[in-house]
Parts: structure tokens; sequence; C-alpha cells
């Protein structure tokens, strides 16, 4: 079964090792490779996909522009207008999302709480987008804040979300339920912090879907307040596993993945 990934630049990528191990506890023979692709090549890339791949991800820049190349969306990917996983079914490729529900599942094994609760994020990029849709369609009153106010405008209208201004900002957060950081604020950076030194949820759980640190600076400060805290490994571990049901039919060895990932993060330089 030959899978992989498509993104371009791919460096440092933790899918190959952690698709690897679900395929080996499976018993199933194949690999996951880097396909890395500059857009110019994409359409050809597709083309090979179509011939000699069981499926892939698609990664950074062509999680949106990948959509034209495509048979078939799932609800899902339809509605957040991005794919991150892409199943050949025949002479067909279907393009799905497991970012959404990868995020929501990992809040589920976290024990974190959203139906009803108020959910505050941070961001509006193709993650935002991702994170928003899913806590939306689980009952979350999700409202959003961005740097760039036109594009957090943008996707509250697409989506039905609650805008957060710069001034609205402060009493947004100190009052959030669940805040999640969806910004590259903090990649590759444990100085850097998307919100000002000192604001913090009041009560809520501080979540960064960034995995490298593993705690970032939003989080360490969480932490030292008290608050309960969640990075971004789960939802990394929980979209490939779907990737891996969807694509195989089997069952993804979670906690093999897991396993993996966290020894190749050990290696990865910040
Ligand atoms: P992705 O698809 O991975 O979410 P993206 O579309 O490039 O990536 O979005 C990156 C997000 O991080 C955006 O919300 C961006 O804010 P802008 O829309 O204002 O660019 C946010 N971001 C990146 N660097 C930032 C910074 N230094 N401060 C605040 N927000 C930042």
């Amino acid at each position: 079964m030959k899978l992989g990934l498509i993104g371009f630049p791919l460096e440092h990528s933790l899918s190959p090792v952690m698709q690897e191990a679900a395929l080996r506890s499976a018993g199933l023979e194949g690999s996951y490779r880097l396909l890395e692709t500059p857009p110019a090549f994409l359409r050809a890339r597709l083309q090979e996909v179509r011939r000699v791949y069981a499926g892939v991800n698609v990664t950074i820049p062509h999680k949106e522009t990948v959509l034209p190349y495509l048979d078939g969306l799932s609800p899902e990917a339809q509605a957040i207008g991005a794919v991150n996983t892409i199943v050949r079914e025949g002479d067909r490729l279907i393009g799905h999302n497991t970012d959404a529900p990868g995020f929501i599942s990992g809040l589920d094994e976290a024990g974190i709480a959203y139906r009803g609760r108020r959910a505050l994020i941070l961001g509006a990029g193709g993650a935002a987008r991702a994170v928003a849709y899913a806590l939306k369609e689980e009952g979350a009153q999700v409202a959003l804040y961005n740097r760039t106010p036109e594009r957090a405008k943008a996707l509250c209208q697409a989506l039905g979300l609650h805008l957060v201004t710069v001034e609205s900002l402060e009493i947004a957060v100190r009052s959030a339920d669940l805040l999640i950081n969806t910004t590259s604020v903090g990649l590759k950076d444990p100085s850097s912090s998307p919100l000002p030194p000192g604001l913090l949820p009041r009560a809520g759980v501080v979540v960064d879907i960034v995995y490298n640190p593993p705690i970032t600076r939003l989080l360490r400060e969480a932490q030292q307040a008290g608050l309960p805290t969640l990075g971004g490994l789960p939802m990394l571990v929980w979209q490939g596993a779907l990737a891996f049901e969807l694509w195989t039919g089997y069952r993804a060895d979670v906690q093999a993945m897991y396993a993996a990932a966290r020894a190749q993060l050990a290696q990865t330089p910040i």
C-alpha cells in the first residue's frame, strides 16, 4: 500500500514514522513517503497519485489549491474548503478533511468539554477554519480573533462565528472556557506568544495546535497560572489516525503513532 504526503517544503514531518508505525501494527505491507511538490508540479503529482497511490495527505501550501483536481469531496472538506487527506477510489480521487475531527478527538481523549462552551480561536488561516468548523459542528459557541481583522471578518461571516476585535480581545480571552491558538506564533520559537504576557482565560483550558516545541510559551504561561493545557500533538496524531482508517479500513493503533511521533520529535531540532 503506497501512501505519502504532498507539500512544499517538507522538512521534519512526523507523518512517515507515525503512518509506518500504524501500518506495521495493523500487519499491512506499505510505505509512506514524503512527496515534496512545488506548486507548479501539483497537477503532475496528482496524476501520479491517481496511478500508484492508495492515498495521500496534503499539507501547506496545497490544502486549498488541490480542490479543483479532485473528483469528489467529503461534506467536511466541502464546508471547510480544504483537504488534508485524499483517498483513491478506483480511478477517482476523493478529498477529506481529518484535521477537524482530529482536533475534536484530541479534546475528547484529554477529557476537555466543548459542547455549549465559549471557545475563542486565535488566527484565521486554514487551521483556524478547520478548528472553528469542528467546534461549531459540535455545539460550542465559537468566537475568533486575528491580527488581520479583514481575514477574521471573512471567516466569521463564512462560518457564522462571533467576531472579536482588538478592543474586545481582553474580555473575550478572560471569559473563554476554551482558548485555542491556531496561529503560527510560537512555532519553533519558545519565546513568542500570540497573546500579551498576563492575558489568559480566568478559568478556561488553553490549547495550542503547535506541537514543536511541545510546550509553547502560551502553554507554559497557562500552566504557570494553574490552567489546564493541551499541546498540538494530539491533533496531529488523530488527523493521521483518521486518515489511516480512511485509506486502509483498519483501526489505527493510536498509541503506536504517539510513540513514533514522540521519538521522532525528540530528535527534531526546534
Ligand atoms: P495555516 O493554514 O497553517 O493556518 P496561514 O493561512 O498562513 O496558515 O495562517 C497563519 C495564521 O497565523 C494567520 O491567522 C496569521 O495572521 P494574519 O492573518 O494576520 O497573517 C497568524 N499569524 C502569523 N504570524 C503572526 C504573528 N506574528 N502575530 C499574529 N498572528 C500571526
